[in-house]
């Protein structure tokens, strides 16, 4: 039975406290949010959790084992390093920190205390998400070719960090799971509208190794709630959806073929059309899960039966260095950028 404090209870806290409190390995000992109206939602949905606004509360309490941080990203460093330090294990949100220093403190640190440090990257515990993984490792794809990512909403927006930070932690987390690698340079640009200083809305392109591209469109300045995503392989080609629960993914039986016995024709429609193969469109069923609810799981996994974090602090820290690329590209109005994961 691990027992934890949540910290951080606004938008995406409760998600937090509810799961671990619904699971037979866990109970939820603290919520701690210096917000007096936050604390008082928690007490009327959790009535049996103890809340304070102070996280100390949580840190001297020695029946805590593990504190799960869902604050504001730039508070994340000190959050964390505090718990750490308390000798707590830490689920923290995504991103892990904003800076490439402060989040290469923390998985240092998080091994010489020995204790557990999982970042909520929470895609990587999705089923339709990992099935893609599946599709892209068995090679029913071919190779891959590039990958668009949309993920776009009319808010929440930031005023600590940019809409890259906040957004593209996800598809960079997502798409460095699915291909098995980090990229090796960012280019990006965007634009600040609301906040001066804070973009956006932001473009970015990662080159993986096999001169894979993968296109970000991150936004919280777009009428559409989008979670699109695309993956085009040389053998087939497909689709990713989030927000279509019931069916997230589909597979294009399509390709280019290399007509070499025609090359002058391929500038006429007709050989185009000759050239390119449709097989049709399949629909796998994915087994629905709940992502959040499998992260949890997975971290239980990892402190109470010492399984390896599948998004630890070293997966975090490669996200924010691909992140500090993008800020840089952005600095740069859209100078590729090298990313060195070290
Ligand atoms: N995994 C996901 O899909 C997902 C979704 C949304 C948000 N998030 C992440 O969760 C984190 C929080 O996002 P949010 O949308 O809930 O933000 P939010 O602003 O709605 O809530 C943050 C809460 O933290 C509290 N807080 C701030 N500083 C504190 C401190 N020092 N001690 C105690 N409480 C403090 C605030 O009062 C507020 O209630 C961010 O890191 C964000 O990136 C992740």
């Amino acid at each position: 039975m691990l027992r934890i404090a949540v910290i951080g209870a606004g938008h995406w806290g409760p998600n937090l406290i509810s799961n671990f409190h619904a699971n037979d390995r866990s109970r939820v000992a603290w919520v701690v949010d210096r917000d007096a109206a936050r604390i008082e939602v928690v007490r009327r949905r959790f009535p049996d959790v103890r809340t304070s606004a102070n996280i100390d509360d949580a840190l001297q309490d020695p029946n805590v084992d593990a504190l799960v941080i869902a604050t504001p990203t730039r508070t994340h460093y000190e959050l964390t390093k505090q718990a750490l330090d308390a000798g707590k294990h830490v689920l923290v949100e995504k991103p892990l920190t904003d800076s490439v220093e402060t989040s290469m403190a923390l998985c240092k640190l998080a091994e010489v205390v020995e204790r557990v440090l999982l970042v909520g990257h929470v895609f990587v515990y999705n089923d339709a998400a990992r099935h893609v993984k599946q599709r892209i490792e068995s090679g029913d794809l071919g190779r891959i070719y590039y990958i668009s990512m949309m993920r776009t909403n009319l808010g929440p927006i930031r005023g600590d960090v940019d809409a890259a930070w906040d957004l593209a932690a996800h598809d960079i987390s997502l798409a460095s799971f699915w291909l098995d690698a980090w990229p090796e340079s960012a280019s990006a640009v965007g634009g600040s509208y609301i906040n001066a200083g804070i973009a956006d809305v932001v473009f970015s392109t990662l080159r993986y190794p096999g001169e894979v591209l993968v296109n970000l469109h991150t936004s919280w300045l777009n009428p559409r709630k989008a979670r699109d995503i695309t993956v085009v392989g040389d053998k087939q080609m497909l689709t990713f959806d989030d927000v279509n629960v019931s069916e997230p993914i589909r597979i294009y039986d399509k390709q280019v073929e290399h007509d070499s016995r025609r090359p002058a024709l391929v500038d006429s429609l007709e050989s185009f059309r000759m050239s390119v193969h449709d097989g049709g469109i399949a629909v796998p069923s994915v087994p629905a899960s709940e992502p959040l609810r499998n992260e949890c799981e997975h971290f239980l996994d990892c402190v109470l039966g010492g399984e390896s974090p599948l998004s630890g602090g070293r997966e975090g820290l490669a996200v924010v260095r691909v992140l500090d690329a993008i800020s840089r590209s952005l600095e740069g109005r859209g100078r590729e950028m090298a990313v060195e994961i070290g």
